[in-house]
């Protein structure tokens, strides 16, 4: 039976407040609680924008169990979407025991006040990164190979499954679903929700995207040595709706299997960087200046899901390309060139 209920922490970040759309437009009453760290609490006012209702929302940090319990206290919840989490690979190099702290600590502070208050149905945002340099050949990776974590946030991430897992296996009341997203790009097509970095950019889209807009000079390729086409770093994106789709579907499905489940949300298609590159010059028609440099710290060569299990178990695949995903992110910096703080088009 579908959750009515549902507790999304970390629901004011990027495919946190796309999921959160998405669970409203079905009906769904949503309670988020964010610490506002990596997101801006203005994105919740574009949800209501977007989907006609502003979701409850209680600003604290995961590890702050006494103000959790207090939220679990007053609630009736259903399941909970977990997103809260630090989740750039570039930066888990650089503050891994902040990653492990956030991460971890959080998922595991989250599990017991969700126990102590009978709530048993977990859907956890983990990641594609957990597969490490498994396939620098760009074969497509499924659940099933083997965790190769290369950097602090893939351990985290590799780490979170496991204590759910455990949990699942010691409260067998307990039933998890853990979806290992490939890379999210893209925006909400209305133009009112995207990826609003705070900062200089992390990851590849967004900082191309501010290229375009001409906030940033050029793009930085890390890494022109990859054994790929062109030597570029290759990935599999994913469009953030299509995300957010996924954990519907996954909410849908969480009483049919007991205990832990992984399940990839990707396309099966690589993109190198050179390649997103061009694509998005096509897409926005502005230049896209780039500069080759070595590869940065915990990257690897290709991830590319084998994403069956969704399609067969759920009957569910992603529906955007890389044409759409690029157009929506554009859509998105065009009218929000300095994200949610300030409204001008460019
Ligand atoms: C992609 C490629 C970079 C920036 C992301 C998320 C992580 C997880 C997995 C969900 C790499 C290169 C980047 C730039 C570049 N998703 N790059 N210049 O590292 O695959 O991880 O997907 O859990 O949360 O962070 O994504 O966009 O950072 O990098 O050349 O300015 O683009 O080296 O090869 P990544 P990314």
């Amino acid at each position: 039976m579908t959750p009515s209920y549902v507790l999304v922490t970390g629901g004011g970040g990027f495919i946190g407040s796309h999921t959160v759309v998405a669970l409203q437009e079905r009906g769904l009453q949503v309670i988020v609680v964010d610490d506002h760290s990596t997101s801006s609490p203005a994105a919740l006012d574009r949800v209501a924008e977007v989907s006609g209702v502003r979701p409850l929302l209680y600003s604290l940090d995961l590890n702050d169990r006494g103000a959790l319990n207090r939220v679990f206290s007053m609630h009736r919840i259903d399941a909970v979407i977990h997103f809260a989490a630090r989740k750039a690979v570039g930066e888990s190099t650089e503050i891994p025991f902040e990653y492990f702290d956030v991460n971890i600590g959080g998922t595991a502070s989250l599990l017991r006040v969700m126990h102590e208050h009978g709530v048993h149905r977990l859907v956890f945002s983990s990641s594609c990164s957990i597969y490490g340099d498994g396939a620098p050949d760009g074969t497509p990776l499924a659940e099933t190979a083997p965790a190769r974590p290369t950097n602090p946030y893939a351990w985290s991430k590799w780490a979170c499954e496991q204590v759910i897992a455990q949990g699942c296996l010691f409260h067998p009341e307990l039933r998890a679903i853990s979806l290992r997203y490939f890379n999210p790009v893209g925006a909400h097509p209305s133009g009112l929700l995207g990826e609003d970095p705070l900062g200089e950019p992390r990851n590849l889209m967004p900082y191309l995207m501010q290229v375009a807009a001409g906030q940033r000079a050029q793009l930085t390729v890390f890494g022109q040595d990859y054994p790929t086409a062109d030597g570029s770093a290759v990935r599999d994106y994913i469009h953030v709706c299509d995300v957010a789709d996924g954990h519907l579907v996954a909410l849908d499905h969480l009483d049919d299997i007991p205990g832990h489940r992984v399940i990839n949300l990707g396309t099966g298609i690589g993109t190198s960087v050179l390649a997103l590159r061009t694509t998005t010059e096509m897409v926005t028609g502005r230049r896209i200046p780039y500069l080759l440099r070595g590869r940065r710290r915990g990257d690897v060569a290709a991830l590319i899901a084998d994403a069956g299990r969704a399609r067969r178990e759920w009957g569910w695949q992603p529906r955007h390309d890389l044409t759409e995903m690029c157009g929506d992110a554009w859509k998105f910096t065009r009218a929000n060139p300095h994200g949610y703080q300030a409204l001008s088009a460019v």
